[in-house]
């Protein structure tokens, strides 16, 4: 791709033209930063939660999962403090009129920053070649330093600003860094206000006198209520999880970069709730799994970060995000985060139940700690399909357009591609897609010459092609051609099935 943004255009357009995203309420000219998924988005985003599910919930005994309702007392929003503290801090620049979140500001800043840390270890990368330790560059070389001492400085500064909620400090903050309006190109700032990004809505008629609730903001909130309830009808002891995949809304401001902040989008959440005093520990195996589960997708580990959090929410005693290098940069695909007894203690204080738990070998009532992890589907969805997307040249010269989805995530497994139309092969392809259905998403595709239809397989990221030809009819085998390598190799019908398992499953990393 020409360049970044070329690159992250075509996402946008690739996803749209083959039916995976669209923007949403298009014909009424589309409603800002939400999407609607398409026929082959919604294979591959339910791929994705199952995916998450299996290896949450099936995987580990002792992780179980629930499905709460989207609406909840209200009450529940002030105990977890999302009434008064779920904020972003605004700030709008006079000239363009365009609104801003102050920290995305700085954030961006720090970046660029890092950007030029990167440029100088590239260079030496290149110049070094094989002898080259980038441990020992990036603590020796002295422009890297005085690069790193800005970052750290602005850092420290901000995290200052943030924990104290000063904004005045966070305005100062974006003056001093001369950072600009990339419309206007002026650093004609207002002040910063915080702006609480829950939706509200009504429930009950206006005259029974309704009440306001909100659409929740994260999944969480309901485990932490349904605690009790989990841990005593499914006798669970601790260590133990509670995962949940669903909705989640929140009236983001700067809504850009297309499935990557969203209005309404989902997350696949997990609460793992741990003795006192173990919980830095259970934090540090998080982080690992959640990391492994990534790369057994098979995307080269170079595109995955941890970003350790320096600023803390108020609930969490350590956090940290993976992050993931979308076409836009480094930014964070989940966050695994040490939340202390901070939810269990306020649902205690707020509802007056009790949440404990009684651990028998200890012979002691206490309140557990949590680790959370939390991933966004959709944030997951534009990681792998962002990466999947290339233009290849190939060996002839000809290009192609390949979506190299991981296998277990591509929406169709295999097509069925009869060679000719003729000759009793459709009806040989038939009878093997109905055999293999039951197992698989499969595409049954007739038309045009065999090359176009591989070619269209490719862009939609179907790992297989299953191509029926005359030698089928005489020695019931089939030519199957794998996407990425485009090599065939002949497979006998009663192997399809197992050779598609063994094929699509992910990969083990220890
Ligand atoms: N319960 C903790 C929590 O919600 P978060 O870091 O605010 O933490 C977790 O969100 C994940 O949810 C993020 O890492 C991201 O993948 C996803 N996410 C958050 N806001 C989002 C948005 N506006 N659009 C899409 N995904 C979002």
């Amino acid at each position: 791709m020409a360049n970044n943004e070329d690159a992250f255009k075509k996402v946008v357009s690739h996803a749209k033209e083959y039916g995976f995203i669209f923007p949403s309420s298009e014909i009424y000219d589309g409603l800002g930063a939400v999407y609607d998924y398409g026929q082959l988005g919604t294979e591959l985003k339910n791929n994705i939660k199952s995916y998450w599910w299996k290896s949450m919930v099936q995987y580990h005994e002792n992780i179980v999962g629930i499905d709460s309702a989207i609406f909840m007392h209200p009450k529940i929003w002030k105990a977890s403090g999302h009434v008064d503290a779920f904020n972003d801090p605004l700030i709008d620049n006079k000239d363009s009129k365009k609104r801003y979140r102050a920290d995305v500001l700085i954030e961006d800043h720090i970046a660029k920053i890092e950007e030029k840390i990167e440029k100088e270890v590239e260079k030496a990368r290149k110049r070094f070649g094989d002898a080259f330790d980038r441990d020992q560059f990036v603590h020796t070389n002295a422009r890297v330093l005085e690069h790193q001492a800005k970052i750290d400085d602005i850092t420290r500064r901000y995290s200052q600003c943030m924990n104290d909620n000063d904004l005045a400090g966070l305005r100062q903050l974006i003056l001093d860094l001369e950072i600009v309006c990339p419309i206007s190109g002026t650093r004609n700032w207002t002040e910063v206000r915080q702006f609480n990004l829950m939706f509200a809505t009504q429930m009950g008629s206006v005259s029974e006198g309704s009440d306001t609730i909100y659409l929740r903001p994260e999944t969480a909130q309901g485990i932490f209520v349904n605690f009790l309830n989990v841990q005593k009808s499914g006798r669970m002891k601790i260590p133990f999880g509670i995962a949940q995949i669903g909705k989640a809304f929140r009236n983001e401001i700067v809504a850009r970069q297309f499935i990557f902040r969203m209005r309404e989008f989902e997350q696949m959440e997990m609460q793992f709730f741990v003795r006192p005093g173990e919980e830095l520990k259970w934090f540090e195996y998080w982080k690992a799994e959640r990391l492994k589960w990534h790369l057994a997708l098979g995307i080269p580990a170079e595109n995955y970060r941890y970003h350790d959090h320096e600023k803390l929410a108020h609930y969490a005693n350590a956090a940290t995000d993976i992050e993931f290098r979308f076409p836009f940069g480094f930014k964070e695909l989940e966050g695994i985060h040490s939340r202390t007894d901070f939810d269990l203690s306020r649902h205690s204080e707020f509802s007056g139940k009790k949440l404990q738990y009684f651990d028998s070998e200890l012979g002691e009532n206490y309140t557990p700690y949590v680790i959370e992890t939390s991933i966004g589907v959709d944030r997951t969805f534009l990681a792998v399909f962002s990466h999947a997307l290339k233009d290849e040249t190939l060996e002839d010269g000809t290009t192609r357009t390949l979506l190299s989805l991981p296998p277990v995530l591509a929406p169709y497994k295999a097509a069925i591609l009869p060679l000719v139309k003729k000759d009793g092969l459709p009806e040989k392809a038939r009878a093997i897609f109905d055999s293999l259905k039951h197992d698989f998403m499969l595409q049954y595709d007739e038309k045009d010459a065999i090359g176009r239809r591989y070619r269209r397989q490719d862009a939609i990221g179907t790992p297989f092609c299953i191509t029926v030809d005359n030698d089928t009819l005489d020695n019931d085998t089939v030519t199957v051609r794998e996407r990425d390598t485009m090599q065939q190799e002949r497979v006998a019908i009663d192997q399809l099935d197992s050779y598609l398992h063994r094929r699509i499953k992910p990969i083990t990393i220890d």
